[in-house]
């Protein structure tokens, strides 16, 4: 239901079965589907009265990834359960730019197996900014959520999540995209814009096409980049979503594309018709607000990562829920200085993810940030040895998290709390 000012909605956390494989079909969970969920579509300005309803055995909760609103209660993370057989009432504000969050399970320190289980579904935001920009948005058609995951199915087409544990996070030979294994899409010769999300619990994707396609990164995490910038590989880490346009323009009808991450082919693109397309990306897309001045003599926040396995930790800490651990005041830009110690055997990358805002990228070791850092984040893979400088604002009291988002890493006490008041 929708009126001009307010819009209702209610998501369902289900048991269901999917045929993700040819026999058996699998076990899995997902929000008003058997597995991962419809796009839910956010419009900016727009009053959401959301029911969280929980329809599985267990407890769950619902956390709005990048979505910036107030409190633990609303943001769904540990604080906010929601009981099996009950429901809950959160309500809030769209108050941020055209994005494509995501919305998955984060109950602590069940995260991990409930969203392998497929309690995770892509969230767009849309505003009068991006939508006056020349970029294909008939969703489905040519603007296409592509939810990266990666499954081990045992006999009869099960996932075992108990079975597979690995400390440093779960990942299966198998990778599944919106749920389903080699899809294929058509697409004509025209643009079409994909949604990458990371959605798996530790696997790192390395996206190219065939023939070196090149494809052009238009958005990141929290928002439409100020400049495009152009890839024939993009790397992505867990959570992060990259909206990239690919160009098929060099191709002609009965071509197949394919999106490989690695040397493994994950999903074909199959031209269908030959469509003309004139468009033509602007060098600049949107307007970024200045830098705002820090406060010389505020503190500089600092979340050190380290450890592997079950010794992970942040400044020397595992997480509890009863302990503040960080405080920082509403409406104050702060500098954030995250690094990845380097361990002994080569150490991992962790992407590090804070609930309740989306920062900016200052440095990676002292030097600029990447070409598609440049925009709106809320998750930033730190390699081992990197010093990171964010920017961030709470614009909401609250406690919030802040972890390293390889979800078993976070369910294993990678993850602090801080108190923006
Ligand atoms: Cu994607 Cu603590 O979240
Ligand atoms: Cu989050
Ligand atoms: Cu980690």
């Amino acid at each position: 239901k929708e009126t001009d000012t307010d819009m209702w909605y209610t998501v369902d956390a289900q048991p269901g079965e999917t045929q993700i494989l040819p026999g058996e079909k699998t076990k899995t969970w997902g929000y008003n589907s058997s597995i991962l969920g419809k796009t839910i579509i956010l419009k900016e300005g727009k009053h959401m009265h959301v029911t969280l309803k929980n329809d599985l055995p267990v407890l769950t909760t619902f956390h709005w990834h990048g979505l910036n609103v107030s409190g633990p209660y609303v943001d769904g993370g540990c604080h906010a359960p929601v009981y099996p057989g009950t429901s809950n009432e959160i309500e809030f504000t769209v108050d941020q730019p055209a994005a494509t969050l995501w919305l998955h399970a984060h109950p602590c320190p069940e995260t991990s197996e409930q969203v392998y289980k497929g309690l995770a579904t892509p969230v767009v935001v849309q505003d009068d900014i991006e939508s006056k920009l020349p970029f294909p948005r008939n969703y489905g058609v040519d603007d296409i959520p592509v939810v990266l995951q990666d499954r081990h199915f045992h006999k009869g087409n099960q996932l075992n999540y108990k079975e597979d544990y690995d400390p440093d996070g779960v990942q299966g030979p198998t990778a599944m995209i919106n749920g389903t294994v080699n899809p294929y899409f058509d697409v004509t010769t025209q643009k079409v814009r994909l949604r990458f999300l990371d959605g798996s619990n530790r696997r790192e994707w390395r996206l190219h096409f065939d023939d070196d396609l090149k494809f052009t990164q238009i958005g990141s995490d929290g928002g439409i980049l100020p400049e495009p910038v152009e890839f024939t590989h993009l790397m992505m880490v867990c959570a992060e979503r990259d909206e990239v346009i690919v160009d098929f323009r060099g191709y002609k009808p009965g071509d197949e594309v394919h999106l490989y991450s690695d040397d493994v082919p994950i999903m074909t693109f199959k031209i269908h018709e030959f469509a003309p397309d004139d468009t033509k990306l602007p060098d600049h897309l949107i307007d970024m607000p200045p830098f705002a001045k820090v406060d010389k003599n505020a503190p500089v926040h600092k979340a050190a990562m380290s450890g592997m396995d079950e010794s992970v930790e942040i400044n020397g800490k595992k997480f509890d829920m009863q302990r503040i651990d960080d405080r920082q005041e509403v409406g104050k830009e702060r500098i954030w200085e995250v690094s990845n110690s380097n361990e002994m055997d080569g150490g991992m990358v962790h992407p590090y993810h804070m609930h309740g805002t989306q920062f900016r990228v200052l440095s990676r070791n002292g030097k600029d940030p990447y070409p598609n850092e440049h925009g709106w984040k809320d998750t930033i893979g730190v390699n081992p040895g990197e010093v990171v400088r964010l920017q961030v604002k709470f614009d909401f009291p609250g406690v919030y998290m802040y972890h390293c988002h390889i979800t078993e890493h976070e369910d294993g006490g990678m993850m602090l709390q801080i108190q923006a008041y």
